[in-house]
């Protein structure tokens, strides 16, 4: 089955068409010198923002070799490995764990993404009797939720390790400079690094997302393995969804729903909306970027998709393979009238409702993209990282925005310090 399947991309089933073909001929240009923008680097941000394009063939092989024996290290003296770090720090790493499980007998928690005192007690609740380490991960070093969590977790583990308490400690931080980094060069925690040219939603296969990935125990080769099979291969598929993006947005589709049917989809689902909303969104531009877990959603925001404001296209993930065989059992009663199942697996079924839904909503007036997925496994997880970051660069590029900056978050902040007393505010 082809990754990208376009079929009801521009025109649904019965026929409706949501983009003709000229506007789409016009709209493949504009991709084609996107991706030259996004290729040569000559596009604004280009010197800050283009270094994940290159990772998967060329990491650091040498901390690449240290995040896997840090990850073993931290497998044989903690029970729980707690990832500090917010936005582009956590958002991935936390996606890939939860899609392919944690095979370690360590556990990875993250906090320091938000500010509420419930969260991090929580995670202090759970921390109680037990071996831990720290992950702390900042590129600017100076982000105020991981820096506050931090602060609370660093003084909790000195008070259980006393001096021992910094060889617990692991900092991922920019190469040279920060806050943080000053902080873990004074404190001697070992260091890994977030690339200069590489920011937080495209960190993903750095040692931001790399080392409490390791720490779950899937294996980064074949994650990264993945990653360049999508850097030779994924890049028609990038320019082909990201036209087709860009086309709807044009004719008034300013929604993108990400929907999947297997529930572990969901944090990915939440890389993407970072990824595309922090990349699209500004000067006043941008698809707002949602995401939905069906069948659940189906009995909930499935109703607007269907049925409300012609304003929403569809990008469904298809998981092709499912890792779990449940049978329907026969039951000769048939109380329940589910017997014309029996027999048949759960993913049989879901398989079914993907294909139904797939059907209403464009025969109801959405467009639907789908990606195909082979089955859940590192390698193609790995693919459909990077695929997403070519399509986020590229996308962007087409509809004339900077794709590596987020001048936006800085408004909250300004407010926030200035009601915090926060000195030069
Ligand atoms: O994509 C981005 O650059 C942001 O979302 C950052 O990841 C987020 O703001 C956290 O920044 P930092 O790593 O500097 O703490």
């Amino acid at each position: 089955m082809d990754r990208l399947d376009n079929k009801y991309s521009t025109s649904s089933a019965n026929g409706n068409v949501f983009v003709n073909e000229s506007d789409m001929v016009e709209m493949r240009s504009r991709v084609e010198a996107a991706r030259d923008t996004t290729m040569h680097g000559t596009g604004e941000g280009a010197e800050y923002g283009l270094g994940w394009r290159d990772l998967p063939e060329n990491y650091d092989k040498q901390e690449f070799d240290r995040i896997k024996s840090t990850a073993e290290k931290i497998r044989g003296d903690s029970d729980i490995l707690v990832s500090i770090g917010i936005g582009g720090s956590y958002l991935g790493s936390q996606a890939v764990i939860d899609l392919l499980g944690n095979d370690s007998s360590t556990k990875v928690l993250f906090t320091g993404n938000s500010l509420s005192s419930t969260e991090l007690n929580k995670i202090m609740g759970e921390l109680e009797g037990k071996n831990w380490s720290i992950n702390v991960i900042s590129k600017s070093g100076t982000t105020t939720e991981p820096a506050i969590a931090f602060r609370i977790l660093r003084e909790k583990l000195i008070e259980q390790y006393g001096e021992t308490a910094s060889g617990r400690i692991y900092a991922t931080t920019d190469a040279n400079k920060g806050t943080l980094h000053d902080l873990a060069v004074r404190e001697n925690y070992e260091r890994f690094v977030v690339p200069d040219d590489i920011g937080g939603r495209y960190s993903v296969l750095t040692a931001v997302g790399l080392l409490p990935i390791a720490v779950a125990g899937i294996n980064i080769d074949e994650l990264m393995d993945g990653a360049k099979e999508a850097k030779s291969q994924s890049i028609t598929d990038a320019m082909t969804y990201a036209a087709i993006r860009n086309a709807l947005y044009e004719k008034g589709y300013s929604v993108e729903v990400m929907s999947s049917f297997e529930p572990s989809f969901r944090q990915m689902a939440e890389w993407w909306k970072q990824l595309f909303g922090e990349s699209e969104g500004k000067d006043m531009k941008g698809i707002l970027p949602d995401s939905m877990g069906f069948t659940t959603d189906l009995h909930s925001l499935g109703q607007y998709v269907q049925d409300g404001k012609r304003q929403v296209f569809e990008t469904v993930i298809n998981i092709e393979k499912s890792p779990e065989k449940i049978i329907i059992p026969h039951n000769d009663d048939n109380g329940d009238e589910l017997e014309y199942l029996a027999g048949k697996t759960l993913s049989f079924v879901n398989q079914k409702a993907l294909e139904a839904t797939v059907l209403a909503h464009s025969e109801g007036g959405v467009p639907v993209t789908s990606i195909n997925i082979a089955e859940l496994n590192p390698h193609e997880i790995g693919y459909f990282i990077y695929f997403m970051e070519m399509s986020a660069a590229i996308s962007a590029y087409t509809l004339g925005v900077n794709p590596f900056n987020q001048p936006g978050v800085e408004e909250y902040k300004r407010h926030m310090f200035e009601g915090l007393g926060k000195p030069g505010y």
